[in-house]
């Protein structure tokens, strides 16, 4: 990274500048003058002449060599955007004076594999940093990829979005051979993926209607299976996404009892899991991976719309046990990703939500409540235009720290195609029976 302290006037620079420029030009017309009048001047004087000559053409030739160099036209990176930091920070941004004093905002910068990663420290002159990403975004003519606000500094991330994934062909790889059980992170948009092995376990999903909730649950699951690792649907709204699973032999719960039943044996089996493999006499091992021991994925898709028909006892019940995998899931390998339409402070227990550090949310139509609710986050505070559509939205995982733009994999239209590949994952090898 390059450390970039701009003075927005920049007026010593300037006349610097200007001083070499009338410098070396006198150093170049001077001597050419005095040689075209015909005078003849002593030895001594014409090698001062030539001396003079020389080096004044040096010092403009280098002169103009740096002044394109460190121009926005330049042809190394890093120097370039330097130099339209500067033009921006002095055509947008605020500068103030103390007496002798000036202050200024400072940058650090850097260009890395194609992306373009400043960091601004506005020095209390700049209230809106979000505002500030937006523009320098719009003025470099490039996405804001990333944003993040943090101690008296915002992280911005400027490059060209990353293609969506085919998720089919994802959930294909490693289809003909099996390699044994993988605990690599799914990929979901670039570099933000669910690593299942660490405190991002679980996830919490909210996008309203037909925005892309099942066709995402459906690439998770597919992921799921092609890692090796067992699944679990609740589907209360019994549609095409619990039906497909249910075909190919995922247990999947609709009603209430079904759902109820489902969690209790999941909870129970979590215990055993944990008490007997995970926690003995000696030692506890926090990490599934190490033991070899599958992922226990349960897919839990409209959480709200199951919980606001239960009746009291139930909804407790249902919570009760959801707390509990939340809660006890990631040293026993137990998954939780929970999908619900919008979001209120209420709508859940904060003992699930708090423990779904991989939060996405999808979606054009999203009220700043669900938005903060899903994220954490304010929508004024992404830095750029909310750019939420069918598919699209962002994420938040303790490894992109800050929210990041996603697009969930492509998917077919044709259901179909999908069930097929699910089905090849399921006979696949001898993984069949024990990896689900
Ligand atoms: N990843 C994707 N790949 C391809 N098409 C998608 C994808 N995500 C969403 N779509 C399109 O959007 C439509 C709605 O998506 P989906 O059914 O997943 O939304 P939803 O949020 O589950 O809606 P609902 O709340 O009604 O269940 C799909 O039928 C599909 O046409
Ligand atoms: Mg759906």
């Amino acid at each position: 990274m390059h450390t970039l302290k701009i003075r927005t006037d920049g007026k010593i620079v300037t006349a610097m500048k200007q001083s070499l420029l009338f410098i070396s030009l006198l150093s170049v017309i001077f001597p050419a003058i005095v040689n075209g009048s015909g005078v003849t001047a002593p030895p001594a004087i014409r090698r001062i002449l030539q001396g003079m000559f020389l080096s004044g053409l040096v010092l403009l030739m280098t002169l103009a060599l740096s002044t394109w160099l460190l121009s926005r036209f330049s042809p190394v990176g890093w120097l370039k955007i330097r130099k339209k930091l500067i033009l921006f920070t002095r055509m947008f941004l605020r500068s103030e004076e103390d007496g002798f004093l000036r202050y200024y905002v400072w940058w650090l910068y850097g260009v890395v594999s194609g992306r373009i990663k400043v960091i601004l420290y506005p020095n209390g002159l700049e209230k809106d940093t979000a505002d500030i990403a937006r523009r320098l975004s719009e003025y470099l003519g490039v996405s804001l990829l990333k944003y993040e606000e943090a101690d008296m500094r915002a992280i911005c991330i400027f490059g060209c979005p990353p293609e969506r994934f085919d998720g089919l062909q994802k959930m294909k790889e490693g289809i003909t051979e099996w390699t044994g059980r993988s605990y690599a992170p799914i990929p979901i948009y670039g570099s933000v993926v669910w690593d299942f092995v660490s405190e991002a376990i679980h996830i919490l999903l909210t996008a309203p209607s037909g925005a892309g909730k099942t066709c995402f649950l459906e690439y998770l699951g597919g992921m799921v299976w092609n890692r090796g690792h067992k699944l679990y649907v609740i589907d209360a709204k019994n549609s095409d996404f619990g039906m497909i699973f249910r075909q190919i032999g995922v247990p999947v719960a609709t009603t209430i009892g079904e759902i109820i039943q489902m969690l209790t044996e999941l909870v129970e089996e979590m215990e055993k899991l944990y008490y007997s493999v995970f926690y003995t006499c000696d030692s506890v091992v926090t990490d599934f991976r190490k033991k070899k021991m599958p992922l226990h994925c349960l897919i839990f898709d409209e959480i709200l719309s199951v919980l606001s028909y239960a009746d009291k006892e139930d909804k407790k019940e249902i919570e009760r046990l959801l707390e509990q995998l939340a809660l006890k899931g990631r040293a026993a390998g137990f998954a939780i990703i929970i999908t619900a339409q919008k979001l209120n402070a209420t709508d859940l227990p904060k003992a699930i939500t708090e423990q779904c550090q991989t939060r996405i949310i999808l979606g054009k139509l999203v009220s700043e409540e669900t938005f903060h609710q899903a994220t954490l986050v304010y929508k004024k505070d992404i830095g750029s235009v909310y750019r939420g559509d069918v598919g699209k939205g962002y994420a938040v995982t303790p490894k992109t720290g800050g929210l990041t733009y996603i697009e969930t994999p492509l998917l077919p239209q044709n259901m179909e195609e999908c069930a097929e590949v699910l089905k090849e994952l399921r006979d696949r090898g001898d993984s069949y029976g024990e990896g689900r």
